[in-house]
């Protein structure tokens, strides 16, 4: 299917005002997707619209309060299709990692000293160093190890390090290093074994593969909007019989201690929750463009569940055939080395290397000037690329991150800059 697949790339393209943006005469190719999308027109226009006629503080006895409650409830139900859970297991907050710093903090209340949580080395330090906090309430803070080959999870080292001690895993499902997708629902599956809350970092899986919180048995999922066509927000999914138990930290007198208010300290950001709604909907709506295409994965499903499914499918479809292209004419240079998994393992269309000799940076700075943004450096995927691979003095990975709004002729440029910059050598 994947090979007849059409995928509207000028209906896509249209929608995105930043694409018309130009470098020394070049259109702007914006690879830098991993770091934040960016955000098509009816996001910023949902912003706008929120803040001129719906702008309230919550719970008035007025209009424009009430359709600013009704704006805030409309969108955690959109999240709960997009996760596949309830509205009431939907928070919003101000990232991801301010998010699991909250979530930290509440659990430091309910573990003890000598308690243990897993962290990995392939997470990003939003999902690590929330977690070593707990380190200051006597909290055993330990780490699985990653293969440096594969930049891979090594799970027996996971389940060598896992016991009746272990209190919260906390696990990335993609990598924002080098596009690795961990087989989280295993590890979850483990670690429930110990009793043990599961804490999924989604943030780099969102925008490219579908999320179903049921199906991988999480406790708690986080992702950030900005990431996916939307504001710079924060998403967090709590279990609901989780969520009841866990006692916040940044509740205040007067606030509401039901889950999910009391995740969210004091007045929300509720024109980015509206955007960052405003952004599942463009998903959705590339679905629907692309859902006959899909009818057998999408058996089953209905409603906006399967609009978003049907175009978080055809964005992969689509970007895993860039990614993989650039990989295959990549893995033809000599000196280039990409990182991750082979086409064996899942992978987002997120493609990183390094060039022997040569500072990542120098490389990112080389294709700024031909309008190809790209991100160098360690992208606080600090374990991975500094610690276990040791590259902080090559500056780091360069990384070139597909988006559905990218062109293979984007990948061409790719190509041919990676040539001449080897030829300025
Ligand atoms: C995998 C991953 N986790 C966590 C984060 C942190 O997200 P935020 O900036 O929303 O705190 C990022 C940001 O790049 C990320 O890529």
């Amino acid at each position: 299917m994947a090979v007849n697949f059409k995928f509207d790339v000028d209906y896509i393209r249209e929608q995105f005002p930043a694409l018309s943006i130009t470098v020394n005469g070049l259109p702007a190719a914006f690879l830098d997707g991993p770091g934040g999308t960016q955000v098509p027109k009816r996001v910023a226009e949902k912003v706008n619209e929120y803040m001129f006629y719906r702008n309230a503080n919550e719970m008035g006895a007025f209009k424009t309060s009430q359709e600013s409650d009704q704006s805030v409830l409309d969108a955690r139900g959109v999240f709960a299709h997009f996760f596949n859970c309830d509205p009431e297991e939907v928070a919003f907050g101000e990232n991801t990692s301010s998010i699991n710093f909250k979530l930290s903090y509440a659990f430091a209340r309910a573990l003890k000293p000598g308690d243990e949580v897993l962290i990995t080395n392939i997470d990003h330090e939003g999902n690590r160093s929330p977690w070593r906090v707990l380190e200051d309430f006597g909290i055993v803070v330990k780490c699985v190890d990653i293969d440096p080959e594969t930049i891979t999870l090594d799970f027996e080292d996971f389940k060598a390090k896992l016991s009746d001690k272990t209190k919260i895993l906390a696990i990335n499902w993609a990598a924002n290093s080098c596009g690795t997708v961990s087989d989280v629902k295993k590890f979850i599956a483990e670690a429930h074994k110990y009793g043990a809350v599961t804490v999924v970092d989604a943030v780099h899986y969102a925008p490219h593969k579908v999320i179903d919180v049921k199906e991988i048995d999480t406790d708690i999922l986080v992702c950030s909007a900005y990431k996916f066509f939307g504001p710079h927000l924060g998403v967090v999914y709590v279990r609901r019989a989780l969520g009841d138990k866990l006692v916040s930290t940044r509740v205040m007198a007067g606030d509401n201690t039901e889950m999910p208010l009391k995740m969210e300290t004091g007045t929300l950001a509720m024109e980015l929750v509206n955007g960052a709604a405003e952004a599942v909907e463009f998903i959705a709506d590339c679905g629907r463009r692309h859902a006959e295409q899909l009818t057998d994965e999408l058996e089953g499903l209905s409603g906006l569940r399967r609009d978003i499914v049907a175009g978080l499918r055809a964005f992969e479809i689509y970007e895993e055939g860039l990614a993989n292209k650039l990989r295959e004419e990549l893995s033809k240079i000599d000196g280039l080395k990409v990182y991750g998994p082979g086409a064996e393992a899942p992978r987002t269309s997120t493609v990183s290397f390094t060039i022997e000799g040569v500072n990542s940076n120098e490389i990112a700075k080389f294709f700024a000037e031909r309008g190809l943004f790209v991100w160098d450096g360690d992208f606080y995927a600090i374990a991975t690329i500094n610690n276990v691979l040791g590259l902080e003095p090559a500056g780091g990975f360069l990384r070139v991150g597909f988006a559905p709004y990218n062109l293979m002729s984007d990948v061409e440029r790719v190509i041919e800059a990676v040539k001449d910059f080897i030829k300025t050598k």
